[in-house]
């Protein structure tokens, strides 16, 4: 396929909240000059596509997940001026841009709700969803378990209780409505008609609520969805949508409809056992979860990763392995959030390199389109003492300079402490200091990207995982049209010798990706390999 409009099947994604890159305006909060002034650092690593957390005005109380103004930006990050000229130098680079579609609730700021406070007669009171008491769907499960009792809650002015998935602060839209569908479609047609090439929809399983069901789902939600994706692709092709839809495979497949709901969809349930895997040296969690993951149709693609914004969740693990996975990554309770874990990736894995490359190499060749969370290139730390998920959103470390680089605001305007201590300290962990270093983990992560993308199998071959008895090893292949690659990895800490059965491919060269090596001739149908610990291995087969 090499349809522009799929250009999301192979890119490579990059997560980053403006009010952590890079701070412009010296006001100790990051902006749209300073994201536009970094734009280059991103192209040089390799990004393809840049998702932008919210951008719009807002109490912050969720960071911008509570929206109080759909149509302009944060005053802290700059206005829409300065998107539109961020924009346009991403797009000159060949970078694209998401942005945060919030449809399911806004701020309990928004003039929409303000509004329906008035009560029962105000024309915005049926913008939300509204009850006498507070004992409907009571199968709906609180999400933000350490913080809400309830998915409810009473409001005086109105005098009933209005429904919110998240924070109470978040009341949630009431799709329902006519015009509230209507006026997100409006939304979304401003940010399109803007330029931008796509949504990552948030929070989606929950547009709708129906008594007697646990109002996740829903077939209502599904049809809203797919007529959204309808209107993208008439007035707007070529531009995604990215769901947000913490579910099993099974779950999140029906958001990819017939390959008319959804371009992508966030695959959850992998993600924690990338994290089980390397702890136990065992690829049996990996192997069950692909095994799960049913087939999403061509136009389609899994949205994978290591870290997010969010706790690392837990939802789509069984208790006995979130209570292990628990015990083993979170043992402080302080690291502990809702059902998750509130730590990065470079702390999860010990600062030991050859696990970080390890997750990043699971990432970079298992099927899907990777998304990597801002810092995490670098393997920034975390700070487990900030309240919610704000220790794995400081500002982002550019070098050893005051403010790590980031801001020339005095230190007391910084919107978040930086990580000034210990081995993440930013006089120790920088970009500049990992640029002039030719072995460091941002180079590293460089070179694999530009592998990545000189291999097309990567982003839409299949995914064939071979047989092995070593339960240490992670063999499969990627095959496209043009190539197919043999991907191998061990998870252990120790050697391992193995055999894979390459009848298939006898008389085949096997020639190493990764490094410079002599090809090897595929002469025996019963192939032996050795790999060091925690060592992968990108190999190409070729006919010559
Ligand atoms: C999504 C976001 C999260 C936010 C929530 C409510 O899960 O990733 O950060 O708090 O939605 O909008």
């Amino acid at each position: 396929m090499s349809d522009e409009s799929l250009w999301y099947l192979d890119a490579v994604f990059y997560e980053l909240n403006v009010r952590a890159f890079f701070d412009h305006n010296t006001d100790g909060h990051g902006d749209l000059r300073g994201l536009t002034q970094k734009l280059d650092y991103l192209k040089d690593l390799g990004v393809d596509a840049i998702w932008l957390l919210p951008i719009y005005p807002s109490p912050l109380l969720d960071d911008g997940y509570d929206i109080a103004d759909y149509y302009s930006i944060h005053p802290d990050y700059g206005d829409l001026e300065d998107f539109k000229t961020f924009l346009n130098a991403a797009h000159q680079r060949g970078m694209r841009v998401i942005t945060d579609l919030v449809l399911n609730h806004t701020s309990d700021q928004h003039r929409w709700f303000q509004s329906a406070r008035n009560g029962r007669g105000d024309p915005y009171h049926d913008y939300y969803v509204w009850s006498d008491d507070d004992q409907k769907y009571a199968q709906a499960r609180v999400i933000f378990l350490d913080s809400e009792q309830s998915n409810w809650t009473w409001d005086e002015s109105a005098q009933r209780y209005y429904w919110h998935r998240f924070y109470s602060s978040q009341p949630d839209l009431n799709f329902d409505n006519p015009d509230v569908r209507d006026e997100m479609f409006k939304v979304a047609k401003f940010w399109l008609g803007m330029g931008v090439d796509g949504f990552r929809a948030d929070a989606v399983p929950y547009l709708f609520e129906r008594e007697g069901t646990n109002c996740e789902n829903l077939p209502a939600t599904h049809a809203y969805l797919k007529e959204l994706r309808h209107f993208i692709d008439l007035y707007y092709p070529g531009r995604i949508l990215l769901c947000e839809a913490n579910q099993w495979p099974k779950d999140v497949r029906k958001y990819f409809g017939e390959g008319d709901e959804f371009h992508m969809g966030f695959h959850f349930p992998l993600m924690p056992r990338i994290y089980m895997a390397i702890r136990k040296g065992d690829v049996s969690p990996l192997i069950w979860v692909m095994d799960q993951t049913p087939p999403i149709p061509d136009n389609t693609q899994w949205s994978t990763f290591l870290r997010n914004h969010d706790e690392l969740t837990l939802e789509m693990v069984s208790e006995e392995e979130r209570q292990w996975m628990w015990e083993q990554y979170a043992p402080d309770p302080r690291m502990r959030l809702n059902l998750g874990i509130r730590r990065r990736l470079a702390p999860l894995l010990d600062n030991d390199r050859r696990k970080i490359e390890l997750a990043y190499s699971l990432l970079f060749t298992l099927p899907g389109s990777p998304v990597i969370y801002y810092g995490d290139e670098i393997g920034m730390g975390d700070n487990i003492w900030l309240d919610d998920r704000s220790g794995v959103r400081t500002p982002m470390q550019w070098s050893n300079d005051n403010n790590a680089g980031f801001s020339a605001a005095p230190f007391e305007s910084l919107y978040s402490p930086l990580i000034d201590e210990g081995e993440f300290s930013f006089s120790k962990v920088n970009v500049s200091q990992q640029e002039q270093d030719p072995n460091s983990l941002l180079n590293w992560i460089r070179k694999l990207l530009c592998i990545r993308k000189q291999n097309p199998a990567f982003g839409q071959g299949n995914l064939q995982i071979l047989p092995c008895e070593n339960m240490s090893i992670l063999a499969f292949l990627r095959e496209s049209k043009q190539q197919t690659l043999l991907i191998l990895h061990n998870l252990s800490p120790e050697t391992q010798r193995f055999t894979l059965d390459l009848t298939q491919f006898q008389g085949l060269n096997l020639v190493g990706l990764l490094q410079v090596e002599n090809s090897v001739l595929i002469s025996t149908p019963e192939y032996h390999f050795e790999l060091p610990s925690r060592n992968y291995q990108w190999l190409n087969l070729i006919d010559e």
